[in-house]
């Protein structure tokens, strides 16, 4: 790539400047509140694709959030690389967490980020990630270096399970045709140790509500003789994994699949040092399904989680009731071969099934999807690993990740076309938590390493 440096040196603070605009507008997609926001987010991603040199684009109107779309087409017999990402943000809360607010991005030093980091909900996921995707084209096109066709889908209901978009691909798959999909919404170890995702977890997230009595009860009076809808949902979440901390619900082992002696060996090559996972938690000791690492527990492992438990009183002081009701969600974190919706049938039987007299018990399901592995014996990983290797100076680490992109196995599915996952934060980059921050180095790196990989891909593409 020839002046990369150069262009970095010269457009860096425009860069920054740029993406600091776009974190600015909160596009929150789980609060209706923000929905003139989110819209407006998506105009803004519009804008900046036509100004990095899309020739053609456009927002594609869904049930919820635009699609916004663009491509630059160079020559029908060149390999085509759709890139993904998503434009809203989660929710910010709790706000008074924030050392600076979550809207109003600030550059900050930090001790992982000393060349400083942006500190704003969505500086990472995802706004910063695609934003380094948008610039890398903008240098391809002004420096006439693009080497392939390119297309953008950027959407904004990733954050709230992808539902419209998982329609619009289906619905689109000419307007879509690919010959790799690339995305940058997941993370690398570390600045000095950098890895391309191999793996995505699944997802079945469901909300469960306990009904005891028909309304909130003297907790004297009625204390003792009636089931506690609260007691009751406590008791039976604690039941659903056994003192091996493995998951007790019938079934939900059954499709996972066993890594051999040999990839474990593998796994367990990447650097990780416990004391300092426990130490930037302020945590004594790791906890999880016995006979696994660390490692294997948050990748190749799957897991049952509360996201949140509510229902009586928590307002000041004290109030003596027996609520009525007890809410709580929970989200299972899956492995290939799991299936969502298998998964989430098996749960909501279960839980039925564990409900004591006295109580009654709903299961809604919310969202999910399908986890995902890519090969890493495909061209499109060799780029990749080789565009790291040019700009990092190191050959990346493959990594499973437990995060979950639910839309990247429909792209398989729909598409037929394969993902490379090229991200570049950090797990403690503080995604969907308070102070939410991205390396202007991350931001910067990534930028230069994104058109090494069109460069790669297309001569290994020529050379098959
Ligand atoms: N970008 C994340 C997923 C992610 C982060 C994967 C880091 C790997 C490493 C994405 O925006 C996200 O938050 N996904 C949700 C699921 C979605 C259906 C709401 C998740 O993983 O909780
Ligand atoms: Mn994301
Ligand atoms: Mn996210």
């Amino acid at each position: 790539m020839q002046n990369i440096d150069d262009y970095l040196g010269q457009h860096k603070d425009r860069f920054l400047a740029e993406l600091i605009e776009l974190l600015k507008i909160p596009s929150i997609s789980a609060d209706s509140a923000f929905s003139q926001d989110v819209l407006d987010t998506a105009d803004a991603v519009k804008s900046a694709l036509q100004k990095a040199g899309c020739h053609h684009v456009e927002l594609c109107e869904t049930d919820g959030y635009p699609i916004v779309y663009g491509e630059k087409i160079v020559g029908p017999e060149l390999p085509t690389v759709l890139v993904y990402g998503h434009y809203d943000v989660q929710p910010a809360d709790p706000l008074d967490l924030w050392h600076s607010s979550p809207f109003e991005p600030v550059i900050k030093e930090t001790e992982t980020h000393p060349e400083g980091a942006i500190f704003a909900r969505g500086a990472c996921d995802d706004k910063g990630q695609l934003y380094m995707h948008v610039k890398a084209l903008e240098f391809m096109v002004k420096t006439d270096q693009l080497p392939c066709n390119v297309k953008f889908m950027i959407e904004g209901e990733e954050e709230v399970g992808s539902n419209n978009l998982s329609i619009f691909v289906a619905k689109n798959k000419e307007k879509l045709a690919n010959d790799i999909i690339l995305i940058s919404d997941t993370g690398m170890i570390a600045n000095d140790v950098p890895s391309i995702t191999t793996g995505l977890r699944g997802l079945s997230y469901v909300e469960v509500e306990v009904t005891g009595p028909n309304r909130d009860l003297h907790s004297g009076l009625y204390g003792g003789a009636v089931a506690n809808p609260i007691n009751v949902l406590a008791k039976m979440i604690a039941s659903l994994h056994d003192e091996n901390n493995h998951i007790t619900i019938p079934g939900f082992y059954d499709k996972v699949e066993e890594l051999s002696e040999r990839e474990r060996a593998e796994m367990a090559k990447a650097p990780f040092s416990l004391e300092s996972y426990q130490r930037a938690l302020d945590i004594e000791s790791v906890y999880g399904e016995k006979g696994y690492s660390t490692n294997e527990r948050n990748s190749i492992r799957p897991t049952l989680d509360v996201n949140g438990i509510w229902g009586g009183y928590i307002g000041e002081g004290a109030k003596t009731v027996i609520a009525s009701k007890a809410y709580a969600k929970i989200s299972m974190r899956l492995v290939p071969h799991q299936d969502w919706k298998e998964i989430t049938a098996l749960f909501s039987e279960h839980f039925k099934a564990i409900a004591p007299e006295g109580v009654r018990v709903k299961v809604k399901p919310h969202h999910g999807g399908q986890g995902y592995v890519t090969p890493i014996d495909t061209i499109g990983y060799r780029a990749a690993s080789k565009a790291y290797e040019t700009t990092f100076g190191k050959k990346p680490i493959p990594q499973r990740s437990g995060g979950s992109i639910p839309i990247v196995s429909l792209f398989e599915k729909e598409l037929n076309s394969k993902t490379i996952l090229m991200g570049f934060g950090l797990d403690s980059d503080a995604i969907h938590s308070p102070n939410e921050h991205f390396g202007v180095w991350n931001f910067l790196k990534g930028i230069e390493t994104i058109p090494y990989f069109y460069k790669y891909y297309t001569e290994m593409k020529a050379q098959q």
